[in-house]
């Protein structure tokens, strides 16, 4: 059987792959989206929920924000605790005055949801169920990629292959065998996350640093909290009883006038926390982007926004190459993406390093501490943060 043709495979239907897809049909591109889970999995992944403003504009731009504006929150100040002359306390940072911008707060579900919607509701390719597992002729004109579903196996010829495939997919690896172009750090703690039917404790999103270890008070709604607690590394849901959960989330976030509300637990997950950067983004006619590409702990808030800012560089360039003939438009892919991925990994390391409990020195406890009191003035280091935490121009 002659293989299917199209413009751009895409590997993996997560907010990279699909803002991709996305744009590349509004630019009349061909492609061919493939994700190895279920609709039903993709549909009910949990994951990210702030979205940086100039993500957000650009969903609207992509004529996909129709829901995300109807249903969303939008933040324009974040809460910082910690503990400070022998009590928790609790400071403001102001984004709105600080740097005239705000998030959005609409999980990665909703948005992938929409994504998935609109694709599907324009009789376009998206292909659940369906695995990559192998790609060959990189350095030729076509590639071919061979996947395999509950039908067998099959094979498109695509001219190129975007690598969307997150943080445990196939692609990465294709580009690094050796793991010699692979930047990592990990850390000793990981995120317990619940998803739990409860108003949130406040308004707006409470990061706490508490000498037990980090807290986050999130939400999706007025009425669903997304908690977060740091737990060592390698722990195990089963680690974690429902009752300690509790007693830990408020020992580590609860004030007199907020204290977190108990609720029916909708989801729970570990994630560990790591820092990954692929230096190599590009081996012939496939590109690497998102989570494939790059992991931050989400402490910073920024993986699925990053993943969207790499998928703006690569669309471009897919344009020119597509329409236009012009290969040598992807040249530059790596370079266009790699000074945003370093800042955004620094950010990330440095709100893991500010928040977290990861060692018993006192002296940087004391560090740690200062830099906090410093964010709470509204000087230069809060204008930083208040910038980098609501997105930095694409
Ligand atoms: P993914 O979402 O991982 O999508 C990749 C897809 O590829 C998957 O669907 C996978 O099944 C598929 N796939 C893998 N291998 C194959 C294969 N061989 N063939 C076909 N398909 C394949 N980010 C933020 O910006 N803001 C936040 O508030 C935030 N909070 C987070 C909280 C938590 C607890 C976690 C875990 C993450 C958070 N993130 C946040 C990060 C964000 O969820 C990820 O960065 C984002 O999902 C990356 O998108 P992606 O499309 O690159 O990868
Ligand atoms: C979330 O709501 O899931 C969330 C919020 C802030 C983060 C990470 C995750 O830093």
């Amino acid at each position: 059987m002659n293989p299917i043709q199209t413009d751009v495979a895409i590997v993996g239907a997560g907010p990279a792959g699909l803002v991709l897809a996305r744009m590349l049909h509004l630019q009349g591109i061909d492609a061919v989206v493939l994700e190895r889970r279920s609709r039903d999995y993709v549909l009910g992944r949990v994951r990210a929920g702030i979205i940086e403003q100039p993500v957000a504009d650009l969903l609207v731009e992509l004529g996909v924000g129709e829901r995300m504006l109807a249903d969303r929150l939008v933040h324009d100040g974040v809460q910082l605790q910690h503990r400070a002359g022998g009590a928790m306390v609790r400071h403001r940072v102001d984004f709105a005055a600080l740097c005239g911008k705000t998030v959005t707060v609409y999980g990665q579900r909703e948005l992938v949801r929409d994504l998935i919607g609109l694709r599907e509701a324009d009789g376009l390719p998206l292909r659940f169920g369906c695995e990559v597992t192998g790609l060959q002729g990189l350095d030729d004109d076509r590639v071919m990629v061979s996947c395999r579903d509950a039908a067998g196996e099959s094979t498109i010829s695509a001219r190129y292959v975007a690598g969307v495939d997150g943080a445990h997919g196939i692609t990465a690896q294709l580009l690094d065998a050796d793991g010699r172009q692979t930047l990592q750090r990990r850390y000793p703690a990981a995120w317990l996350g619940v998803l739990v039917e409860a108003a949130p404790p406040s308004h707006e999103l409470i990061y706490s640093r508490h000498p037990e270890g980090f807290a986050l008070a999130s939400m999706r709604t007025p009425e669903v909290s997304r908690l977060y607690l740091q737990v060592p590394a390698g722990d195990t849901l089963a680690d974690w009883s429902t009752d300690r959960i509790w007693e830990q989330l408020h020992r580590r976030l609860d004030l007199p006038d907020s204290p977190v509300n108990e609720g029916r637990f909708l989801e729970s997950s570990i994630t560990p926390l790591r820092s990954v950067v692929h230096r190599r983004m590009r081996y012939g006619r496939l590109l690497l982007g998102g989570d494939a590409a790059h992991v931050v702990p989400p402490s910073g808030a920024k993986g699925l926004n990053l993943a969207v800012a790499d998928m703006v560089q690569l669309s471009s360039r897919l344009v020119r190459a597509v329409l236009h003939g012009d290969d040598s438009a992807l040249n530059d892919y790596q370079e266009a993406c790699l000074r945003r991925v370093w800042q955004v990994t620094h950010f990330s390391w440095w709100m893991t390093d500010l928040l977290h409990r990861l060692d018993d020195e006192e002296f940087g406890e004391e560090l740690r501490s200062e830099q906090i009191r410093t964010l709470s003035d509204g000087g230069t280091l809060a204008r930083w943060f208040a910038d980098s935490y609501t997105g930095l121009p694409i």
